[in-house]
């Protein structure tokens, strides 16, 4: 199992353990998640959830880039549908998530983080949408969910540059909730989670749904042009040289083809 599940009474801590990687999230991790989620979802006694990594490095450092590297736009945009599979999921679930952010979230694990209820950071956490510095765009809900966690001008910066983000900024502009010492954070999202979890869950769901709607817009509607977009870029050279240059470890050249 590359996500572990933990039943602490009536909260799970859901870890994404794959920390040679940083923790990047393979399909066996979406898979993974995906099937704890299944479970969870219908575990009466499980009443709010605590999303986490694995490592003392990453929440998660995104989507897979060794599975990206030389897709095609068909085989891109199966695996953005699975980004969205799961980030959909989160935030549809009946049941509260809060990100304890302990690391990096970048990329699709930043994504993953924007479709959780509540994000907490340990002063160690950086964000980042840095998928431009890859030769595409964020796939996994990032044009919309940044957008709506903060402001379209401060998405649009971190889309457009691929800046990472301390965790105090994050904070700042509505990224994270709260930002603590490093080893404090498990504690203080467990402790959240069990604060939640001492409420009516029915109140909670509800809440949870209607809330979602103050931000609705036609968001399924433009996570499909999304979908499109991020396809779109893996017909591109500037793809294919931006995720060699990232293995190589060199500084990518974009020609604008
Ligand atoms: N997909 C696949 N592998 C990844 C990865 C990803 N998203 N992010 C990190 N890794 C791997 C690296 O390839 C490296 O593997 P190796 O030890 O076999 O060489 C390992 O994780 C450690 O990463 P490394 O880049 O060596 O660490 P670093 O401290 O120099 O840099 C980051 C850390 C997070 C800045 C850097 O890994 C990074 O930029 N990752 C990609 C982030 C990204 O673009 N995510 C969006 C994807 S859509």
């Amino acid at each position: 199992m590359s996500v572990d599940l933990e039943r602490r009474e009536r909260i799970a801590i859901l870890t994404l353990n794959r920390p040679d990687a940083l923790n990047a999230l393979s399909v066996e991790m979406l898979d993974d998640l995906d099937g704890h989620l299944n479970s969870l979802e219908n575990d009466p006694e499980i009443r709010a959830l605590v999303l986490t990594g694995a490592g003392e490095r990453a929440f998660t450092a995104g989507a897979d880039i060794n599975h990206m590297r030389e897709a095609t736009p068909l085989e891109a945009r199966q695996y953005a549908r699975r980004g969205h599979a799961v980030t959909n999921r989160l935030e549809n679930f009946p049941k509260p998530v809060i990100a304890a952010v302990n690391g990096y979230a970048l990329g699709g694990g930043c994504e993953l983080a924007l479709a959780c209820d509540i994000r907490l950071a340990s002063e160690k956490a950086q964000f980042g949408l840095p998928e431009v510095n890859i030769g595409i765009l964020p796939g996994w809900g990032g044009t919309q969910r940044m957008a709506r966690a903060t402001s379209p001008g401060f998405a649009k910066e971190l889309i457009f540059t691929g800046r990472r983000v301390t965790a105090d900024e994050a904070r700042a502009t509505g990224l994270a909730n709260h930002v603590y010492p490093h080893d404090e954070l498990m504690d203080r999202a467990v402790a959240l989670a069990e604060e939640i979890a001492t409420k009516p869950p029915w109140a909670i769901a509800a809440a949870k749904e209607v809330v979602n709607l103050a931000l609705e817009g036609d968001l399924q509607g433009h996570l499909a042009r999304e979908l499109d977009a991020f396809a779109l870029a893996f017909t591109t050279e500037d793809q294919r040289e931006g995720m060699a240059a990232f293995f190589e470890k060199r500084t990518p050249e974009f020609r604008g083809r």
